[in-house]
């Protein structure tokens, strides 16, 4: 198919999406933000949680749901890309790939929660893709060795693919569970998942 009658093709599916039209109504940013609500839904760590980093926060729906829970004292976005302020969050700049220490933020208290939407850009080669997705697991893994309290959880995106099992086996080394969870606004046809990381041993 021509690339135009792709992206026409696109903004139309986009346009008709049910939670497009939904996070429309409901003022989020993004269709995102119903991932980390269905997320919620199923393991009821937001009103548990009060220290919070958002890797991959752009636009930022997932920050405007944590900042519904006043519960949550420190929420903490983080992107490569700018992000509009959004109140009650602090939103810094940088690469996850290049930023562990997040001194002059944390009070000398560990994070509750570190939750990741970050998808890295995607190539279509799949080898490459997956090894680009592996990369930042690993980053993530390395943030939460510096950031992330005993018995904390860690949500991250993944896509299935070849390394899938590897980060997945990996995770299990530094977290009693490893649970895998598609939400329902997760298209069928995207190999998207998250894995939810329970009881952080470091
Ligand atoms: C699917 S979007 C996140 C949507 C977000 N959860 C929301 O609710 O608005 C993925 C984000 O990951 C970010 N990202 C990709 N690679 C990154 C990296 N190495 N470090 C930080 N952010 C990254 C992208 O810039 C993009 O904004």
């Amino acid at each position: 198919m021509a690339k135009s009658s792709k992206s026409t093709k696109w903004i139309k599916s986009h346009r008709n999406d049910h939670f497009v039209k939904k996070s429309i109504k409901e003022n989020y940013l993004s269709r995102a933000a119903y991932k980390l609500i269905a997320l919620n839904e199923k393991y009821n760590f937001l009103k548990k949680s009060t220290r919070v980093a958002d890797l991959g926060c752009a636009p930022g729906s997932w920050l405007q749901v944590l900042s519904e829970y006043k519960n949550i004292t420190l929420i903490i976005g983080i992107d490569i890309l700018d992000v509009e302020e959004i109140e009650g969050t602090i939103i810094l700049k940088k690469d996850i790939l290049d930023c562990n220490n997040l001194e002059g933020y944390m009070e000398n208290k560990k994070l509750n929660l570190v939750l990741s939407d970050i998808a890295p850009n995607i190539t279509g080669i799949s080898d490459i893709d997956q090894s680009n997705f592996s990369i930042i697991a690993k980053s993530i893994l390395s943030f939460c060795e510096v950031n992330l309290e005993v018995n904390g959880l860690m949500i991250m995106k993944y896509f299935l693919g070849s390394s899938f099992e590897k980060t997945h086996k990996n995770l299990g080394n530094y977290f009693r569970k490893i649970d895998v969870f598609k939400p329902e606004s997760s298209k069928k046809n995207s190999k998207e998942v998250y894995l939810v990381c329970i009881d952080f041993k470091p």
